[in-house]
């Protein structure tokens, strides 16, 4: 190889490197929330909150003590009336049913529930 190409094989191989460095994906971004979503709820993982909902088979619970599709539980205009309030009945059905949800999945949990049902915006 004539030496005369060695420091451009170099400089090219430096920036596909430096290329190659530049496309590993950013970290993942905290999804958009909508301005009315309640502070506590901000960057709630909303697709966790879902599949946990699903996984605990909160709806057929509630169905079989409310009736309906389960969703007659959720009851905005009533005691529960806060996202703060709503985080903590998450809590509580968490604690009582020892479910082992860690904060920010209850957290998920109640915010998936808030844009479903409840729709406070604070
Ligand atoms: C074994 C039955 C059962 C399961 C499973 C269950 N719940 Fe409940 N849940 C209840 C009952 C009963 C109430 C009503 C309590 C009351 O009104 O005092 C309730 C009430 C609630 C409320 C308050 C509704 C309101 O507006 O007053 C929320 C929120 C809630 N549950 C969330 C959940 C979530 C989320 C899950 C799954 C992770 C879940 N629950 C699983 C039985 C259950």
């Amino acid at each position: 190889m004539a030496p005369r190409l060695l420091p451009v094989l170099q400089s090219l191989i430096l920036s596909a490197a430096a290329t190659a460095f530049a496309q590993t994906p950013q970290t993942a971004q905290a999804p958009q929330t909508p301005a009315s979503e309640p502070a506590i709820y901000q960057g709630a993982d909303l697709a966790l909150g879902r599949q946990l909902i699903a996984q605990h088979r909160c709806a057929e619970c509630h169905a079989r003590k409310f009736g309906d599709d389960g969703n007659a539980v959720y009851r905005p205009q009533g005691r529960v009336n806060t996202a703060g309030l709503l985080r903590g009945m998450v809590e509580q059905c968490n604690t009582e049913l020892n479910l082992g949800l860690f904060p920010e999945e209850v957290t998920a949990v109640a915010a998936v529930l808030n844009r479903e049902h409840y729709r406070f915006t604070r």
